[in-house]
């Protein structure tokens, strides 16, 4: 049955495709800053998305079907080995954790690469509109926030592998299927269609919005050469 809508699907596959290639341009002896940038604008629309999808996609994309209340999650915990996955169709308690932190941290990193400058030509399109201390601020995030990401993203796939090593269940064919079996969920939390439709639209107004944010709306940042 389906539980994973697709373009929550793209989002993903796309997302953990910007990350990684983030990274990789990100180290100056690659020489490729500007699609470092590139991507991480990319990188900041999918989460745009991600972030409204959470409210307006399917049932199990919803932020509030699995952020999970503390009972919930205690409860989880507690009953950890013999938990009835079927009786969370989408993420579960601890994973939908998971979930937020990746989101956020991936935000901070994102939101702080418009502030900054790598010292030698590149700039985010917002260094130089803001306070030095607050400059500062958004430089030490860049710097730092990264390690956590890799930490939170090493945790993710240790989870999955868990899954498929100690519970003997596969998470990553219904990530890239959609599709669940029906001894892993309830047949009541199947979803009809992927809200395909809504999904275009909102991708158009997140383009154009980021389109205007690091483009048009966008100080002309002075260079001087010495
Ligand atoms: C940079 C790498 C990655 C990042 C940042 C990332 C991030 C995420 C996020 C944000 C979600 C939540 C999806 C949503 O509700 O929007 C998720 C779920 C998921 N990811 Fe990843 N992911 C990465 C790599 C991978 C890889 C390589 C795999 C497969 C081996 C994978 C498998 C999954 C699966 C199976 C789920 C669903 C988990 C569940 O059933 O609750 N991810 N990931
Ligand atoms: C998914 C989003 C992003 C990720 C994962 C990411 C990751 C990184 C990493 C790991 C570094 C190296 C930091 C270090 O050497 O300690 C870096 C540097 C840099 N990033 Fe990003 N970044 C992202 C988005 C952005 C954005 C949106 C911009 C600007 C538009 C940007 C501009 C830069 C610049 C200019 C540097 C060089 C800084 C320096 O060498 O001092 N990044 N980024």
């Amino acid at each position: 049955m389906l539980i994973w809508d697709l373009p929550l699907r793209l989002f993903h596959w796309l997302f953990a495709f910007t990350v990684i290639a983030s990274w990789y341009t990100s180290d100056q002896d690659h020489d490729l800053i500007e699609l470092h940038m590139q991507l991480g604008y990319f990188a900041l629309g999918l989460l745009i998305f991600r972030i409204l999808w959470g409210f307006f996609g399917t049932k199990h994309a919803l932020f509030s079907s699995f952020i999970p209340t503390p009972k919930r999650l205690f409860l989880y915990i507690k009953n950890f080995k013999n938990t009835e996955d079927k009786y969370s169709s989408g993420h579960n308690p601890l994973g939908s954790l998971m979930v937020v932190l990746m989101i956020c941290l991936v935000s901070l990193q994102a939101i702080s690469g418009l502030f900054i400058n790598d010292d030698v030509f590149s700039s985010g399109p917002y260094y130089d509109s803001v306070s030095k201390e607050i400059e500062q601020v958004m430089f030490f995030l860049h710097h730092n926030v990264f390690d956590f990401m890799i930490a939170a993203i090493a945790l993710h796939l240790l989870a999955i592998a868990y899954y498929v090593r100690v519970k003997r269940q596969s998470l990553i064919l219904p990530m890239i299927t959609g599709k669940k079996p029906l001894n892993l969920a309830k047949d009541t939390d199947d979803i009809k269609h992927s809200k395909l439709w809504l999904a275009v639209f909102i991708t158009i107004g997140v383009t154009v919005f980021v389109y205007w944010l690091v483009v048009l709306n966008a100080p002309i940042i002075e260079e001087y050469y010495y």
